[in-house]
Parts: structure tokens; sequence; C-alpha cells
């Protein structure tokens, strides 16, 4: 059992990419992954505190892994909520041995060894000091099609609601030359979908400075093999127009961007410290909106923001009208330990969020409504996703973004998972696409087998 290893994900993406890593370093050092806690020697907890919830869900977790500790079971708390509670959580879960936030992945063998010697208060934190990226070619991916790559880590940016400054060090990215190996690496795997991270992503800088991020996206986007590549999270501050320019001349760049606006009042904005206002959003967003391309537009928003007035809501609906979003992720505005807004007076009323939140929601689910019938009898490509039995529909994904539910004509073969197929749409939801694959259409399949989870090397 003491080399068993149960790892459990919470988060955005760079979370879930990299407990990929960690797998990869577990593995690597001899630990065999189980699926149940239970079974496991050693039970790794990778955790979020972007908003109060998903704090309190990792220390509820870790109530209920009291019930479960026994003898010689171990416990490993890693990601953001590690980073701000540092050894403070040893004193609120006393059964944890390893405490190690993102920024000290990369000292994960010595942190295992001393475990393994039967040290009980390990802790990895970043002092926003290392230059380090957390690389390694033992990533085990998930997904044998679609995979991740980290570009850039930790953050810089300081936005007066935000904990990642403080739980994931500061920014700093990989070279060019790194990040197109593990690109043709994985292209070579027979991986065709590729999603570059980074909590900036476009903040991106070559240290090597031989590149651009659009010159990036476009040289990734040319490997033989590749057929998307996506890119998230944006910063409208670091928004260049040549990131349009490379996906109007790249198709293997997908036509979505991520490009989280936050509110729409300039007076919120600059109390976010985001460090642009609405009309230098708009002017990004008006170049998005003169590509050549039918590029998709997502961001995020936070309403109730300390001192958000009625008036500066209404900005962010009215830039709502303005933009006409493909989707919005909305939060309630959440305050979190170490912020500069934490101790901002003018907090605003639950009650008054959350029925912000639900108008915000409500108008962009109607805009959604009429944007998305523009797709109506047009023929999307499609990367399949998923089989959704129940429904008898196929599952997948247009370069959009968007999901698109499906069925095949009578008689054809159910495409494979991972394969593209063009797809006609037939009818138009708020959140959806649906319709029907074009007969006779063959599903265009990894141009190379694809290889489940084998060691990079
Ligand atoms: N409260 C609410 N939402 C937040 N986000 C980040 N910090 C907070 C917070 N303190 C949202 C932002 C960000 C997304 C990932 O989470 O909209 O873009
Ligand atoms: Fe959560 Fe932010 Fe950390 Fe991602 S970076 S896991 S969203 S706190």
């Amino acid at each position: 059992m003491s080399k068993t290893f149960y790892i459990e994900t919470f988060g955005c993406q760079m979370n879930a990419h990299d407990s990929e890593k960690v797998i990869g370093t577990l593995e690597h050092e001899g630990y065999i992954q189980v699926a149940d806690e239970d079974e496991a020697g050693l039970v790794v907890y990778n955790t979020c505190s972007i908003r109060d919830k998903a704090e309190q869900k990792v220390f509820h977790r870790l109530n209920e892994y009291k019930r479960m500790h026994r003898n010689g079971k171990r416990f490993a708390v890693i990601g953001c909520v590690a980073q701000q509670e540092g050894e403070r959580i040893f004193e609120r879960a006393p059964y944890v041995s390893l405490v190690a936030g993102s920024a000290s992945y990369r000292n994960l063998p010595q942190m295992l060894a001393r475990l393994e010697a039967g040290e009980k208060r390990i802790t990895g934190l970043d002092d926003r000091q290392t230059d380090e990226t957390f690389d390694t070619e033992f990533t085990v991916r998930s997904n044998p099609h679609r995979g991740y790559i980290t570009i850039i880590e930790g953050c810089d940016k300081f936005c007066a609601y935000c904990v990642v400054p403080y739980t994931r060090g500061k920014e700093r990215s990989r070279t060019s030359a790194s990040v197109l190996v593990e690109a043709r690496r994985m292209a070579d795997q027979g991986f065709t979908d590729i999603q570059l991270l980074g909590q900036n992503v476009n903040s991106w800088r070559d240290p090597s400075d031989r590149m651009s991020f659009a010159e990036l996206l476009t040289a990734v986007g040319s490997i033989s093999g590749i057929r998307r590549v996506r890119f998230t999270t944006s910063h409208p501050r670091d928004f260049t127009r040549d990131i349009v320019e490379a996906i109007d001349a790249t198709l293997t760049l997908c036509d979505h961007i991520h490009l989280p606006v936050q509110s729409g009042s300039s007076t919120v904005l600059r109390a976010m410290s985001r460090e642009y206002t609405r009309d230098w959003y708009l002017e990004r967003m008006s170049w998005i909106h003169s590509a050549k391309r039918d590029i998709s537009i997502s961001s995020d928003m936070i309403v109730g923001f300390p001192g958000e007035t009625d008036a500066d809501f209404e900005e962010t609906i009215t830039l709502l009208d303005a933009v006409r979003y493909d989707s919005v992720f909305a939060f309630k505005f959440s305050p979190r330990p170490n912020t500069p807004a934490l101790s901002m007076p003018d907090t605003i009323p639950d009650e008054v969020k959350s029925e912000r939140l639900r108008i915000l929601n409500d108008r962009q689910r109607e805009i959604q409504r009429e944007h998305y019938g523009r797709h109506l009898d047009q023929t999307i490509e499609v990367m399949i996703e998923s089989y959704n039995s129940a429904r008898g529909q196929i599952v997948g994904r247009s370069s959009q973004n968007k999901t698109v539910n499906f069925t095949v004509p009578a008689g054809a073969a159910q495409p494979p998972i991972g394969s593209y197929l063009p797809i006609y749409i037939t009818r138009t939801m708020p959140n959806c696409l649906v319709g029907e694959a074009v007969s006779g259409a063959v599903p265009v399949q990894a141009t190379r087998q694809p290889q489940p989870f084998v060691v990079l090397n």
C-alpha cells in the first residue's frame, strides 16, 4: 500500500495540468496511481482557493480524511490552498504531512523522499523568489487527443480581488524552444489539439527573446499533425493586435479568445487595479470583431466588487450588449485572504450580489440565444468528445469552443473519440448547437496512432 497514491484535483485548467505533471513525477518515483483513496498509501489533494466556496470544499474534504486516517496512510495538500495557508494546515489537519504550493513542485522528488523517511511536517512554500518553472518530461496526460502545455507560471498583475499572485508565485515564462519541443513530442504521440496555459498566457515573454506570443501561437499551429491550438487565459492589458492577425492567418489556431473583462465600469476596473479602461477593452473587442474569421469571445465577470454602484453594474450590462459574448462566466465577488480588496470599504450585501448575478446571467442568456442563431444552417467541424447514449447523441466541440450535440445518418458508424467531423447545424440553443453529421463525411483521425499514457522522453 505504501507506494500507491490517489489524487483529487480542484480548480482551474492550470491545476488540472499540474496534477498531470505531479502524477508523472510520482510514477517516475515508483508510485502507482489507484482510483480509490482507501487503497492508497498516499492521498494527494490538489486545491483551489480562488473563491471562499472552493476553499471551504478543501477543509470539508480534509475533515472527511480525518475519519479515514489510519496508520501508515499519508496525506499531502498541494496547490493554492496549500500555498495560502502554509503550516496552518498542519494545525487544522494534524494528519497531513506534506504541504506544497505549485511553485515548489520541481522539488517533489526530494519532498517525497523525506516523506518516505518518516518526516511528519514537510513544506514546499513559495516566497515569490523562484525563477524556475515546473517542466517535466514525465507528464501523464489523461486525454490522448487534447493536451495542455503550461507556457507561463505565476502572476505579477496583483488584481485587487485575486489570490493567484500569492498562491502561484511570480511570473516566469518557459523558452519558446522548450514549449515547441513539448508540442512536437505531443504531435508525434497523436495529440491533435493543444491548449497553451498560463494565468496570463499572453503575458508570456520568451526568455530567449526569439519569439513574440503571437509568433509562438503560429509556430505551435504549424506543427505537422496539430489541428487545433487554444490558449487561455488572456489579460486585456497585454492583448496585442498581432494575436488576432495570427488567428486570421493560421487556420489551426482556434477561432476563440477568452478575454476576461471583470467589469464594464472604468471606475470599478480602476478599483480592481486591472490597468485598463472600458474603452481600452472595447478597442480590443473591435480588433476581434473586425477579423476575417468569426472569432468567438468569452469572458469572466465579477459582480458586487466593493463600491460597485447600480450605475457601475449597469455599465457591465451595457458592455454585454456591446460585445455580444459567446459565453460569460460570472461570479459574485468573494473577499480573499491577503488581497487589497479584503479591506476595502463599501461592501455590497450578498442579496444585492445575487440579484446582480441573476440579472447578468439572464441578459447574457438572451444575447446567446440570439447570437447562436447565426450558426443555423452552417456546417461546422467538431472534435468528438463523448457519446451521450441516454440521448442517443454524440458530443463534439467546435473550434469556437461550442458544444455541438449531433447524430449520424442511420446506418453510419459512430465516429471515434478524438476524430474530427463536419456537422450540419439544425438547431441552436443558448448554450449549445444541435445538428447531424454531413452525409458521407469520413471522420478525420489523428495523423498518427494515439499512444495514451506513455512516458515522454
Ligand atoms: N471573487 C470572485 N471571483 C473571482 N475571480 C477571481 N478572484 C475572485 C474573487 N475574489 C474570478 C475572476 C477570474 C476567474 C478565474 O475567477 O473573474 O477571471
Ligand atoms: Fe484556483 Fe486560481 Fe489556483 Fe487555479 S490558480 S487553482 S483558479 S486559485
